[in-house]
């Protein structure tokens, strides 16, 4: 096991009804909050009034800014660090998903910077110093409510880039359940296949004595997958929609990636389709990793064996541990398709017009992944298993 410091410091204020304590949470660290959110969903629940209510009561100002896209961009982004600026807010609310809290967060960097905000996410620039952050999250996926990092996507270019620091971790996340009722099916499952990456990014490490978190991300990984076809069914099944968003955070809260280093390939290949063709972070994912997975494999057939016995129950085949490995690629796969993903870049109509454009813009700044290192050529041989 690797030394290791973890410190996730974000407060999480799970339960039903707990946003009712937004004005009271937020009011701590300033009167002159900006709202940010997304493209309707918060104001067609009733989750805005009653946000705005809560802020009010606690003589909060509320400064707004709407329309975060999915794939959130960096021209809102400047908007709201403008908006920051010219009006010395205190604070940034985000409520919705990770699009919004990923915009929030990176405006929160960039209202303490003087250059664009993109250097942060092109590497010219540190980030050094951000606005305290907030959110009551909408939808488990992404994990952004306790992460440190922000995904952006630039227009001009279509990259889509991240960066982080710990201080732009959420000082708090507010997680109510019944929130994500509302969430229609293919983004239930968008979600789902997202924080099982973010386990899986974990999971194949070359870190040899890691048991304890090798459990833990196992754990995490049979929850999701038995509490998945329940909130598909049954939409409004609180204890398993309460379980799928815990899951969300502990895939993506650092704690399952102690003492090990994770991969992160498959997110960074994902993120260059996302850039370019504007698909779902969780849809591109379940695309992607299994095309990774059967890419990768003989790197460590025993690390795979483990994976498809513990979270798929696939017998070990001792006199074919090859079989067993493929037998675990299988039913990742078929999960996936289970829960209405697709598993095939042609599923969404993509074909191979720009995979030597996707993996030369993936490797511009170095190969991917640590597990093993892909250059451009290995992305383009992942792209073509993904077809
Ligand atoms: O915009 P609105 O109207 O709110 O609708 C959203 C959006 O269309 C809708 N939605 C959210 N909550 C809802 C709801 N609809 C009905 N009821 C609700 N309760 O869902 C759609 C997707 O929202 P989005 O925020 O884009 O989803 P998600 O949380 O999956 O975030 C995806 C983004 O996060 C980035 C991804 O790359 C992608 O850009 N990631 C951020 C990470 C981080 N910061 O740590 C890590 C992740 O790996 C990921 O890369
Ligand atoms: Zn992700």
């Amino acid at each position: 096991m690797q030394d290791f410091v973890f410190h996730n410091s974000t407060k999480l204020i799970f339960g039903k009804n707990k946003e009712e304590l937004v004005g009271q949470e937020s009011v701590v660290y300033g009167k002159k909050l900006l709202l940010h959110y997304g493209g309707g969903s918060i104001k067609a629940s009733g989750l805005y009034t009653k946000v705005v209510h809560s802020l009010h009561e606690h003589g909060i100002e509320i400064f707004e800014l709407g329309g975060v896209q999915p794939n959130p961009r960096v021209s809102l982004v400047r908007e709201g660090v403008a908006l920051c600026k010219e009006n010395d807010i205190d604070f940034i609310l985000a409520v919705g998903g990770g699009s919004v809290i990923d915009s929030a967060k990176a405006i929160a960097a960039g209202a303490k910077y003087d250059g664009d905000v993109w250097d942060f996410f092109d590497g010219k620039a540190e980030i050094t110093d951000c606005l305290p952050i907030g959110v009551v999250l909408t939808i488990p996926a992404a994990g952004s409510e306790s992460s440190n990092g922000t995904v952006i996507t630039n227009e001009d270019g279509w990259y889509k880039r991240s960066c982080g620091h710990t201080i732009m971790r959420p000082k708090f996340a507010i997680m109510n359940p019944v929130l994500t009722y509302t969430l229609p099916p293919y983004q239930t499952a968008c979600g789902i296949t997202d924080m099982m990456a973010h386990i899986l990014e974990r999971y194949f490490t070359n870190e040899k004595n890691v048991e304890l978190t090798d459990r833990l991300c196992e754990a995490t990984l049979k929850t999701i997958i038995n509490n998945a076809p329940t909130v598909l069914a049954d939409p409004t099944n609180y204890e398993a929609r309460a379980e799928i968003m815990w899951s969300g955070t502990l895939a993506h809260n650092d704690l399952l990636g102690t003492g090990r280093i994770g991969d992160w390939g498959s997110h960074d290949i994902e993120h260059e389709i996302s850039g370019i063709y504007d698909l779902a972070h969780g849809a591109g994912l379940a695309i992607v990793f299994p095309a990774w997975m059967k890419y990768v494999y003989k790197h460590d057939v025993n690390r795979f064996v483990q994976f498809a016995n513990r979270v798929w129950d696939v017998e070990i085949d001792l006199n074919n541990l090859e079989k067993t490995v493929l037998g675990g690629i299988k039913k990742t796969e078929q999960f996936f398709s289970s829960i209405g993903m697709p598993v095939r870049l042609e599923e969404v109509n993509i074909d191979d017009e720009y995979f030597e454009e996707m993996a030369k813009k993936g490797t511009e700044r170095g190969p991917l992944g640590n597990f093993v290192k892909l250059y451009e050529e290995d992305l383009v041989e992942i792209f073509k298993l993904a077809r």
